[in-house]
């Protein structure tokens, strides 16, 4: 139909741009690169019809086009209004062998700087093929496309779609829900056929997960999951040493503040907070942490940081970072308290860990520096700087992490898939994660690029540590 495009992207002409770039990050991701390798010819992803929502990065085309080598169909948006790197997104949609004229590559509907109407249609877009079927496997990033399915089908279940609350509802919410009113209209029952389509989805970050644990326990999950995220070569590497990278990489390119002597505030001493501090360090800022978990807490004091609440570092800190995963972490009020010319970021999946809605509320003057970075001046005349209207600013102000780190995540992500397409009948509406030995491969996979030299064990030890000499080396419940 003439309102359903093939694609939608801010502008071809830089697909050029972004397979040259493409092309260097196929360098740094020996893991996808081996994939597709140990799969050329083949095609164990053939019949696979799979809906990603993932930011639209040069490192994420590598996964969209290791997808499309292993045989699966794919359409793709980015999970972030501001994450997508038009470059990327035009490559993808031109694709290797086709032009700005003539394009030929992978549908995707995505471009920095959308509005939330856009994000939303953009998630519905890449939900439908054009032959009107869905997907039957979802590749997520902090579970929106995963979201949407399952209020649709529960809402057409219900027979109503609830009313926004304008008060309380988050504003994004009332965009979901409009968009649901139409759909009821145009394809009534569309989400109930869509959902029982799905097979599966893998899920990338912390918070998606979250979220799927939820379901699971309230017994609404509608299909199998593999948790991405806690494969240990996802969580602790790109939540930990990808944000080490993009952390400063956001401040820098929004702000070009300098951070050594500072005092920055790390809020979340989780794999991503760690990261973030580590970081912040290493720029010479004298780092604070605040943590509700007495374990991470200990971490950090014993990582050398000092441990305060908000309210001991409000007035006097320089930089505030939220990693937390969680909501409300710095509110209207504090901001009010902050120092004049404050800056304030957040690097978690989710814009609530900053009152931004309530920023809008209260009556503060938003003065636009440049996309993705504004000074909040509040009556009293003292201004704090806000990175990417809080949403997170590694991806918003900057690139995201490199290539290499996603390299492994996306091994797994890619692993992930293989699992829910050719082992289906496996898995039961649960939350899975990957087996230690597909995770020690992920890792191997990205050894050499290192010059990192293995020792083999001896059967002799192997066997008085009581692990086969192949691995896997570490049991379950082993922590890194
Ligand atoms: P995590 O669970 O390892 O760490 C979060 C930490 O925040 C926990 O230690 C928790 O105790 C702490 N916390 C919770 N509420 C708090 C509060 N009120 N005050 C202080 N600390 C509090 O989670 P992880 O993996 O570090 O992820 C954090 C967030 O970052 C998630 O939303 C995740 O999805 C996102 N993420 C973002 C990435 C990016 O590139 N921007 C990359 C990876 C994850």
């Amino acid at each position: 139909a003439a309102d359903r495009p093939a694609f939608k992207v801010r502008d071809l002409s830089l697909a050029e741009w972004g397979r040259n770039e493409i092309r260097l990050a196929e360098q740094e991701m020996p893991g996808l690169m081996a994939l597709r390798q140990r799969y050329a010819g083949k095609k164990p992803l053939a019949g696979a019809k799979i809906m990603g929502s993932l930011h639209m990065t040069i490192q994420t085309a590598v996964l969209i086009e290791t997808l499309t080598a292993l045989g699966a169909d794919v359409r793709w948006v980015s999970c972030n209004i501001f994450s997508t790197q038009d470059h990327a997104a035009a490559a993808v949609a031109v694709g290797p062998n086709g032009t700005p004229e003539n394009p030929q590559g992978t549908p995707v509907f995505a471009w920095k700087g959308e509005t939330l109407e856009e994000y939303w249609w953009c998630t519905e877009q890449a939900l439908m093929w054009p032959d009107g079927s869905g997907p039957n496997l979802l590749l997520d990033d902090g579970g929106d496309a995963t979201l949407l399915v399952h209020k649709g089908a529960e809402y057409e279940k219900a027979g109503a779609i609830p009313a926004f609350d304008a008060e309380n509802d988050p504003e994004e919410w009332g965009v979901i829900l409009e968009l649901l009113r139409a759909e009821a209209q145009k394809n009534p029952g569309r989400w109930t056929k869509v959902i029982a389509g799905i097979r599966g989805v893998s899920e990338e970050t912390t918070t998606g997960v979250h979220r799927l644990y939820e379901m699971m326990n309230a017994g609404t999950l509608a299909f199998a999951a593999i948790n991405v995220n806690d494969s240990v070569t996802k969580s602790k590497f790109d939540n930990l040493y990808g944000c080490r990278h993009s952390i400063v990489d956001g401040i820098n390119r929004a702000t070009d503040v300098m951070m050594a002597g500072k005092v920055a505030v790390v809020f979340g001493y989780g794999d991503v907070g760690k990261g973030c501090a580590q970081a912040l360090k290493g720029q010479g800022a004298r780092v604070v942490i605040t943590e509700i978990d007495p374990i991470c807490a200990l971490q950090a004091a014993m990582e050398g940081y000092q441990v305060l609440t908000i309210d001991d570092v409000i007035e006097t800190a320089d930089i505030f970072i939220t990693a937390t995963g969680n909501k409300n972490i710095i509110t209207v009020d504090h901001m009010r308290r902050m120092k004049d010319k404050a800056i304030v970021g957040n690097i978690g999946h989710f814009d609530n860990e900053i009152d931004m809605a309530g920023l809008k509320k209260a009556g503060v003057k938003r003065v636009n520096i440049k996309p993705q970075y504004d000074e909040f001046v509040f009556p009293d005349g003292h201004s704090v700087l806000i990175l990417a209207e809080g949403r997170l600013l590694n991806l918003g102000c900057a690139t995201g992490h490199p290539s290499f780190v996603m390299s492994a995540s996306f091994t797994n992500q890619v692993l992930a898939q293989l699992e829910l397409h050719t082992n289906n009948a496996k898995y039961e509406k649960k939350v899975y994660t990957l087996p230690k030995k597909l995770d020690e491969e992920v890792a191997r996979l990205h050894l050499a690029k290192l010059g990192v030299k293995l020792t083999t064990l001896s059967a002799d030890q192997a066997a008085y540590i009581g692990v086969p000499v192949e691995g896997p080396y570490k049991p379950d419940h082993y922590r890194y």
